[in-house]
């Protein structure tokens, strides 16, 4: 049987339509929410990701700014405008798009942004506060795969969850996520990286498989068990039509793993558009915050 769509971009849809109340209420107030997004050096995708970024931003009733900087941008100038932005009381979100040009410290820059308006959830404090599961901003994919399975009415509690990949920005924090105490929490995490010894092993066992290796198809249907729920992150540019536009493959072999998961998420339309939502989630609420 072929798996049921989780569709990211029917999910964020209805969680913008509720974000967009919370909005007017601040305006109301005279309060209007403000995200600086920072964007160091010309890389396509990345223009793409901060261009979508800034666009829901507005289509939302929120105030950007979009800082495009050149790629010989010092270190001392992209701390400089973070300064500025985290003292401009007009801003309440401030996002600097990774991955940042090899001459700069991310480590240094995500320190330097103020952690009330690390919408990002980059921030060590906010990083520390997640592992702690203490009020912080989550970071925006991991954030929008839980909210992605509650909302799709994927039970988490006890699920035996795998998730491919260690990277700070997803596969770390959503392991962290899915084994906290509490609603969208409370599973079993496995997690996989590229020193996994049998990684089909771990996979087959997974109710819940989440993959942001970065490695186009490397998920094979023999490495799905029947009826599991795989929540692809991965966007990977494997080629580029004749208008121009790039050809996208997830991390799963989608064609072949649809027909024997119970769910999962398409790409694009996946989790990329939840993404870009919890980023606007964690923009009004640094606003709701600041004015609290
Ligand atoms: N690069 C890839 N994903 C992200 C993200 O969620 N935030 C930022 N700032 N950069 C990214």
């Amino acid at each position: 049987m072929t798996a049921r769509l989780i569709r990211g971009t029917e999910i964020a849809a209805e969680i913008r339509e509720e974000l967009a109340a919370r909005v007017r209420a601040l305006k109301a107030q005279g309060i209007v929410p403000g995200l600086a997004t920072i964007l160091v050096g010309e890389d396509p995708a990345s223009q793409s990701y901060v261009r979508a970024k800034n666009k829901t931003a507005h289509d939302l009733g929120i105030h950007s700014e979009q800082h495009n900087l050149p790629a010989a941008t010092t270190e001392a100038g992209l701390l400089a405008l973070i300064a500025a932005c985290s003292a401009n009381p007009a801003l309440n979100g401030i996002l600097v798009q990774l991955p940042l040009p090899r001459h700069i410290s991310e480590s240094r820059v995500l320190a330097h942004i103020d952690p009330a308006k690390d919408v990002d959830g980059f921030h060590p404090v906010n990083v520390g506060r997640m592992l702690l599961g203490e009020p912080c901003f989550l970071p925006c994919t991991p954030h929008g795969i839980v909210a992605m399975l509650q909302r799709s009415g994927v039970a988490t509690a006890g699920a035996e969850v795998v998730v491919v990949g260690r990277s700070n920005i997803v596969g770390k924090p959503v392991a962290a996520l899915l084994m906290q105490k509490g609603p969208g929490g409370n599973a079993t995490v496995t997690l996989c990286h590229t020193a996994t010894r049998d990684m089909a092993a771990h996979t087959r066992r997974a109710d819940i498989l989440i993959v942001a290796a970065g490695r186009p198809k490397m998920i094979t249907a023999d490495m799905v068990r029947e009826n599991a729920v795989v929540i692809d992150v991965g966007v990977n540019r494997i080629g580029v039509r004749e208008n121009g536009r790039a050809i996208l493959a997830g991390d799963v072999d989608f064609e072949a793993v649809v027909e024997k998961a119970g769910a999962i998420t398409p790409v694009p339309g996946g989790v990329g558009p939840m993404t870009i939502t919890m980023l606007m989630v964690n923009t009004v609420l640094a606003a709701e915050r600041a004015h609290g």
